[in-house]
């Protein structure tokens, strides 16, 4: 059974993560990333922005596009069903604060950790008609770090293409940890710190510590620890301090994220390869009933079905990729069968994959009408969570300058 104290915690993990505006969302977003935002932000601490910085990366020349797609994404984002009061929705480039840990990490980080980012070369080679041989796309995973590690989040849900940069996150982090954690007057912090909980807490303590230290039983440590991060005398400075000196190690100034990973692409483009802006084979979350039909309807399909009475077979076709999200089991059996045995013909069997997309876009319209007609209010949306995302960052940068010996 878990106490209280530790159900306490656990619901006060911290998650985060970020997207780039680089144009309306489609259900390959949604399917993909948004569904998994939405489900955790009931169930940790959630703070998810809006990566302009990181859309100038790739977009350096093209401002206008980034600038339209700000405001429209998020409401993409309330139409997929992000609560802003259940979560908080901000804008990097209001946050200087994320420039200036970005520039603090890039004075001790090795050139060599960002080239070996698998996404460097690749990108490069993908996206060749744009010149990213630039400072900025090379340093781009460590702003991410930045990102990241300023609002000491646990957890970043990403897909498989960003866990390199969670991964360089920690080592970030790591090294952070390593070169300035130690606080200069760290002893005699530990001495003050140890008589806020008084002489027989200390010396319970004190004698754990001994026996961890010596034989490495967690045990100890998990009641010792657990004691100090119950004490209502002590804040969540002095407990950390004091993990530490326990541990032996320094203080974890930035904490260590682990990446969530979301399962990747689970609904492909309508060519059934991935979907994608730039391949032109997605479904956008909130484009019009006539287009979704339109595109389902002109969807390639197994091209062993030339004529209405050719047998094909779903594991060639991409509409069967949609019918795994969109249909039930009994519509699914339908399609195999029909499919294989050419009973059916290709647009009969589109039809509930259309109704399906239809369906599911009804309550994102309908989430998203507000917002549309009034924009003011994604602007206050947006207002109010850099306002309180700003409060967790610039408490990190007042730690990571004390740290780092810049607290003048
Ligand atoms: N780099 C991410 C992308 O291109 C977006 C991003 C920026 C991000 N900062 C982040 C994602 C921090 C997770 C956490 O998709
Ligand atoms: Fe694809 Fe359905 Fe046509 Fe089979 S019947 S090829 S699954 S669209």
């Amino acid at each position: 059974m878990m106490s209280e104290q530790q159900t306490a915690s656990i619901a006060k993990q911290r998650v985060l993560s970020g997207m780039r505006p680089t144009g309306a969302l489609h259900l390959g977003h949604y399917h993909g990333a948004l569904k998994n935002w939405v489900r955790l932000q009931q169930e940790m601490e959630c703070f998810y922005f809006v990566a302009d910085w990181h859309a100038l990366t790739t977009h350096y020349e093209s401002r206008d596009i980034i600038e339209k797609n700000v405001f429209e994404m998020v409401i993409d984002w309330l139409a997929a069903g992000l609560d802003p009061n259940q979560c908080t929705i901000f804008l990097q480039s209001r946050l200087p604060e994320h420039a200036e840990l970005f520039t603090l990490l890039a004075m001790g980080t090795p050139i060599g950790w960002l080239e070996r980012v698998p996404t460097y070369k690749d990108q490069q080679q993908q996206l060749k008609d744009k010149d990213l041989s630039t400072y900025g796309f090379l340093g781009y995973p460590l702003l991410q770090a930045a990102d990241i590690l300023i609002y000491k989040a646990h957890y970043v849900p990403v897909g498989e293409d960003q866990a390199s940069h969670v991964e360089l996150t920690r080592e970030a982090a790591r090294r952070f940890n390593h070169l300035y954690g130690r606080e200069t007057n760290f002893d005699a912090l530990v001495k003050a710190t140890l008589e806020k909980i008084g002489k027989d807490s200390t010396k319970r303590f004190e004698k754990s510590r001994k026996v961890y230290q010596e034989t490495g039983d967690t045990k100890a440590m998990e009641g010792a620890l657990g004691f100090v991060n119950s004490s209502p005398l002590l804040d969540d400075a002095e407990r950390e301090r004091l993990s530490a000196y326990f541990r032996g190690t320094g203080r974890m100034v930035l904490v260590e994220p682990q990446v969530l990973l979301t399962e990747s692409a689970k609904l492909p483009g309508l060519d059934g390869r991935k979907m994608s802006k730039s391949y032109g084979n997605g479904i956008a979350m909130r484009e019009d009933k006539a287009s979704i039909e339109h595109k389902v309807k002109t969807m390639p399909t197994d091209p062993a079905r030339v004529k209405r009475t050719d047998a094909g077979n779903p594991d060639n076709c991409p509409v069967w990729q949609f019918h795994k999200i969109y249909s039930s089991n009994d519509t699914q059996n339908w399609v195999r069968q029909g499919c294989t045995s050419a009973g059916i013909g290709c647009l009969e069997c589109k039809r509930p994959v259309i109704d399906g997309i239809l369906a599911e876009q009804q309550p994102m319209l309908a989430r998203a009408e507000p917002y549309v007609k009034n924009p003011k209010l994604v602007r206050e949306i947006v207002d109010a969570g850099t306002d309180r995302a700003r409060t967790v960052a610039r408490a990190t940068m007042h730690e990571v300058r004390g740290a780092m010996g810049l607290n003048y």
